[in-house]
């Protein structure tokens, strides 16, 4: 399929996958993970959707049998390892979003239906983030009238989950985090939010954050688990601690306790296209309200200074190329 890209993410960590410390890549490569773009042509074989209409790329090509790959972005879903299939898959389909048209797989591409009058495309690109974090947290069950705390909830991908959790019903939002000023702004979203700002010890910190039923870890790559398990320990009985952030360590869990509390650890990875659609029509019916996010642009024409913008820019706050 061929598309015109209308707008699309910059996520804050861009510049570390630049300098190559989140994986490989086939090089060179155009950037790209997600985006909101408008058909301009497809092949004969492609049914779903039509020249005109307004699309999400979600950038997730699925083989099968664990073999996933993100195409033009780190990161490969199964064992996070990668294979001779994925290689070649990554051949084949090497070159993201960031551009201002793109060949993209029919796989990547989910229609979002009204979305051609939807006033703001660029602010729309942050869609795959909340559906990242949607997905995250509905693997842990329904969310309505339940507490869930988000772990991380100052970056990017928290603070889409506190959007989306806020939404979906929940009792109470922790928003849990080290940055003081994004918590505050977090809370101004209203009163069923709650905020712990971390303190590094353990039991502090799950006592701050909890009891909650459902808890998201959202973190970049932190130094210790700490946060983490400060989260696991703040679950009451029957609850779930779900995994997407960036934390690279390894976890203990005493099994006795995860059984005598009758817990739920889960990861998740990326997101379904039930989901991007489950979210697609919360903002459509305004039960999502994106005007709470701000919203940053730049154009191509300056890579180096858009990513120095993306890594400053986290919290309810985002980078939009428009290309
Ligand atoms: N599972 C998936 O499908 C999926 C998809 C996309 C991204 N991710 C992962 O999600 C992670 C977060 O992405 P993002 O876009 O939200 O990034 P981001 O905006 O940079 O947010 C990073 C978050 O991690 C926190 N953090 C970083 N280092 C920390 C430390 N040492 N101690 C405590 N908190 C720390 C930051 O807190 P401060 O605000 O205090 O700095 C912030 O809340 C990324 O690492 C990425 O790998 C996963």
């Amino acid at each position: 399929m061929l598309v015109e890209v209308l707008a699309a993410h910059l996520p804050a960590y861009t510049k570390m996958v630049v300098t190559g410390n989140r994986g490989g890549l086939p090089v060179p490569l155009t950037l790209g993970p997600s985006c909101i773009a408008r058909v301009t042509d497809v092949a004969p074989d492609v049914f779903h959707v039509a020249p005109g209409d307004v699309v999400v790329d979600t950038s997730r090509l699925d083989a099968g049998d664990g073999d996933e790959i993100l195409v033009g972005w780190v990161g490969l879903g199964g064992t996070g390892t990668g294979s001779e299939r994925t290689d070649r898959m990554r051949t084949v389909w090497r070159d993201g979003v960031f551009a201002e048209r793109a060949l993209c797989a029919k796989e990547t591409l989910i229609k979002l239906p009204g979305a051609e009058t939807y006033p703001d495309p660029a602010r729309l690109s942050f869609l795959p983030w909340l559906c990242i974090a949607a997905s995250g947290l509905y693997a842990a069950g329904p969310l309505t009238g339940r507490d869930v705390a988000v772990i991380g909830a100052t970056g990017q991908l928290g603070g889409a989950a506190v959007l989306v959790a806020l939404a979906s019903g929940a009792a109470t939002v922790t928003a849990v985090g080290r940055n003081k000023a994004a918590l505050d702004r977090l809370a101004e979203l209203g009163p069923r939010v709650r905020t712990h700002q971390l303190t590094g010890d353990r039991a502090t910190d799950a006592a701050g954050i909890g009891p909650v039923d459902v808890a998201l870890d959202t973190l970049g790559a932190t130094p210790t688990a700490d946060a983490t398990m400060a989260a696991y320990d703040s679950l009451r009985r029957n609850g779930a601690l779900v995994l997407v952030g960036g934390v690279r360590q390894t976890l203990t869990i005493p099994y006795g306790d995860l059984m005598h509390r009758r817990l739920t650890l889960r990861g998740s990875w990326m997101s379904d296209d039930q989901t991007v659609t489950t979210v697609w029509n919360m903002i459509r019916s305004g039960l999502l309200d994106l005007s709470a996010v701000e919203l940053l642009t730049v154009g191509l024409d300056d890579p180096a200074t858009a990513l120095d913008l993306a890594e400053r820019t986290t919290g309810l706050a985002f980078v939009a190329l428009v290309p």
